[in-house]
């Protein structure tokens, strides 16, 4: 199969929607306790983990570009690293949001989709540890698209290897190579 020089439009269409929901859900999540937006932290949730799956899906039965020639092997490893960990929190972190929501036992509307009850409520203790779980997935999933980010802008204005501008979109990289 023929391997591409830059992403697709649908792989960009789909890193910049999911990383632009991903931030907005992180903010919702950090100031719920002053806004109270749970409703909207489990929709914007739910649609995350749907358009996660779209993604996983197109990754798999598409054809993406190997990583650039120019970079070292050690870099090479850290960014598969770095990718397959994104990759893993994006799907594991909404399991872990509806997880909590459905061990509570009530019944519960998303995406328009009314769900009774499923189980009895877990004890206070044990959603209190799924509660950590999400909480400490969520920090790891900000800091590791910080430090991903910040990865890719390095490459591209120091080391002047095009790795941001071929996840752009082709009108926008020409002003940044
Ligand atoms: C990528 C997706 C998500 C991100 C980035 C995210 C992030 C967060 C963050 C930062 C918190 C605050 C943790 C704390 O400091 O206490 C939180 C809490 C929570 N999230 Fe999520 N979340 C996501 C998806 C979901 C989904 C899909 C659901 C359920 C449908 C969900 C349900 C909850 C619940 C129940 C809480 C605890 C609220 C409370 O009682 O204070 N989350 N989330
Ligand atoms: C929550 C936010 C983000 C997530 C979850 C995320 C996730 C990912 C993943 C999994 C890939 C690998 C794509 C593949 O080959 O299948 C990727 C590629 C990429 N991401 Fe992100 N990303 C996020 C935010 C960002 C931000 C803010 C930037 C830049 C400022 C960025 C720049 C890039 C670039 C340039 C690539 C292509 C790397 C290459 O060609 O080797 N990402 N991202």
């Amino acid at each position: 199969m023929e391997i591409q020089q830059g992403y697709s439009r649908v792989a960009k269409s789909l890193h910049w929607l999911i990383a632009l929901l991903i931030f907005s859900e992180y903010f919702i999540g950090i100031t719920l306790s002053t806004t109270g937006w749970k409703w909207l932290h489990f929709q914007v949730g739910s649609v995350i983990l749907v358009l996660v799956l779209c993604r996983i899906i197109w990754r798999i039965t598409h054809t993406y570009p190997a990583m650039d020639a120019s970079l070292s092997h050690i870099n090479k490893l850290m960014a598969h690293a770095g990718h397959h960990s994104l990759y893993l929190l994006m799907f594991l972190l909404p399991i872990s949001g509806l997880t909590l929501v459905f061990t509570k036992g009530v019944p519960l509307d998303l995406l328009g989709i009314h769900f009774e009850p499923l189980m009895e409520p877990l004890s206070y203790h044990k959603r209190h540890t799924i509660k950590e779980v999400h909480e400490y997935m969520a920090n790891g999933i900000f800091y590791l698209a910080l430090l991903h980010a910040l990865a890719a802008i390095g490459h591209q204005f120091i080391h002047k290897t095009p790795i941001l501008s071929r996840m752009l979109p082709k009108s926008w990289s020409k002003f940044i190579e």
